[in-house]
């Protein structure tokens, strides 16, 4: 996942979503289960101040359950409504419709009160890059969706999927950008791979892994590369480089490639559930 880093980009995605929200009832944030906070803009919270919240803890299926609950613990305290879900493979997707109804109760009494009955709730998907928007999009809406609003080429407007006669969602998501001023903030996101690798180059970015993985994975990479994970972070990837014969011409060995291939793993949860930030850090 590439993405170019450039105030213009930035400034119109903040301006289209200014735009948007005012058409939503509904806010549908989508976090990486893996970092919850650190996957967040905090714009939005402001962006979104009169409207319904529902965080959506998407990849939960990359991140350790216990600590999917407490993530889903935290947020509901603090008044949003949560669900765990994988938009690859849809699991949580079924629960969603309920709980939109139930994000928008009090609205739907508003429109109750003033005589407006069944008008369809108002959705917008938002989060930062790659963090899952399409994917839950497509699941949640399915093939068996019908767009509503303008035609294209006729007149201008918003396109909207009709979910069924309860929901509608906006058919673009708005993109959020990651805030990294705080370098942990930006490791994390580097981490999961939402942020260019030339940020922080590869090979510091595996050590810092393997750092935070020895520290609160114990047993996981030598599970995974039969390496002794004993040893300094250098070390450790130079025993993933020997082990997976990452080797440069004339056996020397490749930890450039070595680097990229535990990030790779990582990525992909080949290394099994891992998440990667903890709400006691954010009490
Ligand atoms: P975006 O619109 O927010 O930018 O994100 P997008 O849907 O394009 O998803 C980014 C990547 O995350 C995709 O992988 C997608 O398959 C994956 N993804 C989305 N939701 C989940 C989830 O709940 N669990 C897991 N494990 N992955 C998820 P990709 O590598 O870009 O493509 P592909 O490998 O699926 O082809």
């Amino acid at each position: 996942m590439h993405f170019q880093w450039y105030p213009g980009h930035m400034t119109k995605a903040k301006r289209m979503m200014q735009e948007n929200i005012k058409l939503i009832d509904l806010v549908i944030e989508l976090v990486d289960a893996r970092i919850p906070m650190s996957s967040r803009n905090p714009d939005i919270d402001e962006l979104g101040k009169y409207k319904a919240r529902l965080i959506l803890l998407n990849k939960a299926d990359l991140a350790e359950e216990k600590w999917n609950e407490a993530w889903a613990e935290y947020f509901r305290a603090k008044g949003f409504l949560v669900v765990k879900v994988n938009s690859k493979k849809g699991s949580g997707i079924k629960s969603i419709q309920g709980v939109i109804q139930e994000a928008c109760k009090e609205k739907i009494e508003r429109d109750r009160k003033r005589g407006i009955l069944n008008r369809p709730v108002r959705a917008m998907v938002v989060g930062i890059p790659n963090v899952g928007k399409s994917t839950f999009i497509n699941a949640l809406a399915g093939k068996a969706c019908t767009k509503t609003g303008n035609k294209p080429g006729v007149t201008k407007g918003k396109q909207w999927i009709r979910l069924n006669k309860n929901v509608e969602l906006l058919d673009t998501p708005g993109i959020l950008w990651p805030k990294f001023e705080d370098q942990k903030v930006g490791l994390r996101l580097a981490y999961i791979g939402s942020i260019k690798d030339e940020i922080l180059n590869t090979e510091d970015l595996a050590m810092y892994l393997i750092g935070f993985l020895k520290s609160k994975y114990r047993g996981i990479l030598e599970e995974k590369y039969h390496i002794n994970e004993t040893a300094e972070e250098h070390q450790c990837l130079a025993q993933i480089a020997a082990e997976r014969h990452c080797l440069l011409r004339g056996s020397e060995l490749d930890i450039g490639k070595a680097s990229m291939l535990l990030m790779d793993d990582f990525r992909n949860g080949r290394l099994g559930r891992i998440t990667l930030e903890f709400p006691e850090e954010y009490v």
